[in-house]
């Protein structure tokens, strides 16, 4: 089955202020590409080639600008404004012609993954209702947190509690089956105003068709919504791209990795690319294939 991807990329950003006053926070560079490039590359390497950008009204035309119908990466690209920002469970409401009663993976577009991406292949292949990510964190009062047994099976799923029944924080990417537009159209919003993606969980979880893929330690989750965490992951990327001499999250590298190019599209769109080291590099990777 394919699934649909959502990228949510709105919101408010208002830890990285001043930084978000007039571009949006998924704009932002993390080391050599815009963020948004990091969760792109990330559903691309699920196999999904069908994704929804939803963003902000004033942002939503420069994510178009920068990644336009993603057809130089074999991918069909869509987009939706989000008036404001209610909560992630509404990105199923904007975007319930798009899913049109499909699997869909929902990412958050300041998410980075780096790492083997089985935990996400898995998850879209044994998926039976919604399934959830954990990661093991010091921190999980900080976040999401969900508790689960042997059986990948949920047990419960707390937002920020102060007493964490353990330490997997949930990170911002989502799997759910066809039901969850309807389901997201029936929530109704927390006392903070916003449709809460827990709320949505437990629906699934109350159905006991909510699991989790467990995401190993080898995996690097990056958080970048302060400037501190920007930061941390931008000297991350930079580490691990220089010492291997190869980049994360190069889109044109990774669509014909999926082979949602052939060569010669390949070699089209990065003749389309202007003089700088990302080009060199995309034509590096031909000589060396
Ligand atoms: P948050 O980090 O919760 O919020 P934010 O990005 O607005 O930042 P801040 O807390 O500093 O104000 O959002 C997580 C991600 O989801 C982020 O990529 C923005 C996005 N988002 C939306 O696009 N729409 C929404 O309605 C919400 C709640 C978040």
């Amino acid at each position: 089955m394919a699934t649909k991807g959502l990228i949510l990329a709105g919101g408010k950003g208002t830890r990285l202020y001043p930084l978000t006053h007039i571009f949006s926070k998924q704009l932002q560079p993390v080391y050599d590409k815009p963020m948004i490039y990091y969760p792109l590359s990330t559903l691309m390497l699920g196999g999904i080639k069908d994704i929804l950008i939803i963003s902000t009204p004033i942002d939503t035309p420069n994510y178009e600008k920068l990644l336009g119908d993603g057809s130089q990466w074999g991918i069909n690209l869509e987009y939706v404004v989000q008036e404001s920002p209610a909560g992630l469970p509404q990105a199923f409401i904007l975007g319930e012609d798009f899913i049109n009663k499909e699997q869909s993976c929902l990412i958050l577009g300041d998410n980075i993954f780096y790492g083997k991406l089985d935990f996400l292949r898995n998850g879209l292949k044994e998926n039976l209702g919604g399934t959830i990510f954990a990661y093991k964190v010091e921190n999980p009062q900080e976040y999401g947190v969900v508790e689960f047994n042997k059986e990948k099976i949920v047990i419960s799923i707390e937002e920020k509690p102060n007493e964490p029944k353990s330490n997997f924080a949930i990170p911002g990417l989502y799997i759910f089956d066809e039901n969850v537009s309807n389901y997201s159209k029936n929530l109704k919003p927390s006392k903070r105003g916003e449709l809460e993606i827990t709320d949505l969980q437990k629906i699934y979880l109350a159905e006991e068709k909510l699991n989790v893929q467990q995401i190993s330690r080898g995996v690097a989750w990056l958080d970048t919504g302060t400037p501190g965490s920007l930061l941390d992951a931008a000297n991350f990327i930079q580490a691990i791209e220089k010492r291997q001499g190869l980049k994360i999250a190069c889109l044109e590298e990774i669509a014909l990795l999926m082979n949602f190019i052939n060569m010669e599209e390949y070699e089209n769109t990065v003749n389309n690319l202007p003089n700088c080291d990302y080009k060199n590099y995309c034509l590096k990777i031909l000589k060396e294939i």
